[in-house]
């Protein structure tokens, strides 16, 4: 059994006991065995082991966990982009281009595309990341989608619920039936979440409620975009359904933020449903970013992610998203590297991830920085110097 040793840590951020809400501890170190956290201690103390990282006194942080990620896709929609910063709204609209694009596609192009993100993700510290489906709307082409996705992640979701595609356009109640049908029964295999743009001009939410609930029958735990273009039923409706996560939150209501606020589990702990924030499609679409503050004080659970997809949001950084939460969206850098981390995996429903503490999994980045706080401090800086994933150093 072979064991890895990180000392030398000049500010360890365990997400558990320690200083502050990220549970900090200084000239730490951290040993891993078979890819998991086995001992966290003073550096003075650490025992021996087998190979040796040393931090050199900078911050050690639990990997970024990226909840919320579209990757299976062809082409791009930089033209869109430049036509936005010229004065263009964001309307979604452009998700049938890359459908198009990724119906033509054969599933080495998908595959190079997936891989190509998920690495550039890793160098920039993200140990896990969610990919949805969504580009395909066809049963075969949302199946390979999956199958492709399932290549490199665990954390897989169903979204042929998208947008309603063109040759469906005049009967969106056949193509929830597709949906909730043949479409479902080949993807269920490759997924593990199912989620629905819940959004005036995709999904309205009795078509949102029945899709969901065939996915739920079908195994599925239920993710949500919900609210992001305007305000809506979308968040009400992933709590009712005690969805793992509703996605986007950019218009929220005193309802929307209440009914979210009271999920908390009775011991306050945290809540069941999580506000995922999406701050790279703000700044991609040039759009008010959300409150998060408002959220926060409410008590409900904020995760930060990427929303990496060719059209709202085509960034795979989480570093990028943690420096526009504190910039933009009034987040304290902690609040922010926490979301970014343990919000990520509370939105995976995983408490083996965004922490590190004995049991949980090796994953690990070592900041080019002495603090945590430089990850806002220091924007568009590469600061990952060393990830450390399921225990290998990459
Ligand atoms: O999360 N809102 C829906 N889906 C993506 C956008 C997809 C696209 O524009 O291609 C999002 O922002
Ligand atoms: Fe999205």
């Amino acid at each position: 059994m072979s064991s890895l040793l990180v000392d030398n840590i000049g500010e360890l951020v365990t997400n558990g006991a320690g200083e502050g809400p990220l549970g900090i501890r200084r000239d730490a170190a951290v040993l891993v065995e078979e890819g998991r956290v086995v001992w966290v201690g003073p550096s003075a103390y650490a025992p021996a082991a087998d190979r040796h990282v040393d931090a050199g006194g900078a911050a050690v942080l639990p990997g970024f966990v990226d909840s919320h990620a579209h990757l299976v896709f062809a082409g791009d929609r930089a033209a869109e982009f430049a036509a936005r910063m010229a004065g263009q709204p964001y309307t979604g609209g452009g998700i049938r281009t890359t459908v198009g694009a990724t119906r033509a596609a054969t599933d080495e192009e998908l595959r190079v595309t997936v891989r190509r993100l998920r690495a550039e993700a890793l160098r920039q510290g993200t140990t896990t990341m969610e990919i949805k489906s969504g580009y395909g709307l066809t049963v075969a082409d949302e199946a390979r989608s999956l199958r492709i996705a399932a290549e490199t992640s665990t954390e897989t979701t169903f979204l042929g619920a998208h947008v309603v595609p063109a040759e469906y356009a005049d009967r969106p109640d056949d193509y929830v039936g597709l949906v909730c049908g043949p479409m479902l029964a080949a993807a269920a295999p490759h997924a593990k979440w199912i989620d629905v743009f819940c959004e005036r001009g995709a999904f309205d939410v009795d078509h949102a409620r029945a899709i969901l609930a065939c996915g739920q029958a079908a195994g599925l735990g239920v993710r949500l975009h919900a609210n992001q273009l305007g305000p809506g039923p979308g968040v009400r409706l992933g709590v009712e359904l005690d969805a793992a996560s509703v996605d986007h939150c950019t218009h929220l209501s005193d309802a929307d933020v209440a009914a979210l606020a009271g999920t908390a589990n009775s011991d306050g702990s945290g809540t069941r449903t999580v506000a995922t924030l999406l701050p790279g499609a703000e700044f991609s679409t040039r759009s008010p970013y959300p409150d998060a503050r408002r959220l926060l004080d409410a008590g409900v659970t904020v995760a930060l992610a990427t929303d990496c997809n060719p059209g709202s949001s085509y960034t795979s950084s989480m570093p990028f998203c943690v420096a526009l939460a504190v910039r933009e969206m009034r987040m304290t850098p902690a609040e922010a590297v926490w979301a970014a981390t343990a919000g990520g995996a509370r939105a995976l429903r995983r408490d083996d991830i965004g922490v590190l503490t004995p049991g949980a999994r090796a994953d690990l980045v070592v900041l080019d920085a002495p603090s945590h706080l430089h990850l806002a401090y220091r924007p568009g800086v590469p600061l990952i110097r060393q990830v450390i994933r399921n225990g290998v150093p990459q």
